[in-house]
């Protein structure tokens, strides 16, 4: 069995590998790459390294010759365009080479498509689907690394955590845990063929849970302040997406309970 990795010098292809090292040996293992130069660790451990490249099509129909499972993670080009044709190049390679399992890390809770984020995330599970090959799409929520951007050390500071008005939920997981789903889902047998999975937190939390963990970590209390003027991209973002639905997917592939919200802040909040 070769298990294809693409963008494995990422943040998340990287966790996957090292998680799969746990469970398959590293010769089962093929990390695509697209600066080989940067992935010597993976070779240093037995991993084949190839160059992929989703902008160079016949970087990608070598990259996946023989691979049993090919894992597209998706592209991180900020142009949404761009993404789809990366996208469809990496589907068009894995038709030609007869990858035998295509999986896709597309974004939790899709919807009815309407909202721009899931443009790109439903055409790509689309084009998927006309090729025929059996797939799984690993629908990631949002990862909890978002509250980095709003204002966790100057809420901390200044006592409060001002917010964007509304009844915020989030389903939010960490990489680590989606790592450990994904590559649970890479070396068991062919029981996820076409499958969706929804690989969200089992239950939402909330701001003011999160200020109760910054209260208890800054020995000082840490109030919500709801503020229409504040100025952060990040609320239109997470107003555009599904942050609030939950599945039990990602516990089940798991196999036991994902890291505690504690646990997922704190490295955001140490000072
Ligand atoms: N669920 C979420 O909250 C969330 C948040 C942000 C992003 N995402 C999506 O999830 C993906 C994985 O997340 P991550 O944290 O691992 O992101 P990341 O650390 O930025 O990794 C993205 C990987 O994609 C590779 N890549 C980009 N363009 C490529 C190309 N033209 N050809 C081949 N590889 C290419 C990068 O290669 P290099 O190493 O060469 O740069 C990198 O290895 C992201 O790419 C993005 O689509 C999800």
């Amino acid at each position: 069995m070769s298990i294809v990795i693409s963008g494995a010098n990422g943040k998340l292809g990287s966790l996957i590998i090292e998680q799969l090292l746990q469970k398959v040996s590293a010769d089962q293992i093929i990390a695509c790459v697209r600066h080989p130069e940067r992935a010597t660790s993976f070779l240093n451990q037995g991993i084949e390294v190839r160059h992929c490249d989703y902008d160079q099509p016949e970087s990608l129909d070598q990259a996946f010759a023989g691979a049993s499972k090919l894992l597209l993670i998706s592209s991180s080009n900020p142009d949404d365009t761009v993404r789809l044709r990366q996208h469809a190049h990496v589907i068009e390679s894995a038709k030609k080479a007869q990858v035998e399992h295509l999986l896709y890390t597309s974004f939790a809770f899709l919807g009815d498509g309407l909202i721009s984020p899931s443009h790109l995330h439903l055409a790509t599970e689309h084009s998927i689907l006309t090729t025929g090959i059996p797939y799984t799409f690993l629908r990631n929520a949002l990862y909890t690394d978002f509250i980095e951007v709003i204002g966790l050390k100057t809420a901390i500071a200044n006592g409060e955590l001002i917010i964007y008005p509304g009844d915020w939920k989030f389903n939010t997981v960490t990489r680590h845990d989606l790592a450990l789903g994904i590559a649970a889902v890479l070396s068991e047998p062919d029981g996820h063929r076409n499958k969706t999975y929804e690989l969200t937190a089992p239950h939402p939390w909330s701001f003011d849970e999160l200020a109760i963990i910054m209260s208890e970590s800054a020995g000082k209390h840490i109030s919500i302040r709801q503020d229409p003027q504040i100025q952060n991209w990040i609320y239109g973002y997470l107003n555009k997406i599904d942050t609030s639905s939950t599945s039990d997917d990602l516990e089940r592939l798991i196999g036991g309970p994902i890291t505690t919200l504690k646990d997922s802040v704190l490295p955001f909040i140490k000072m």
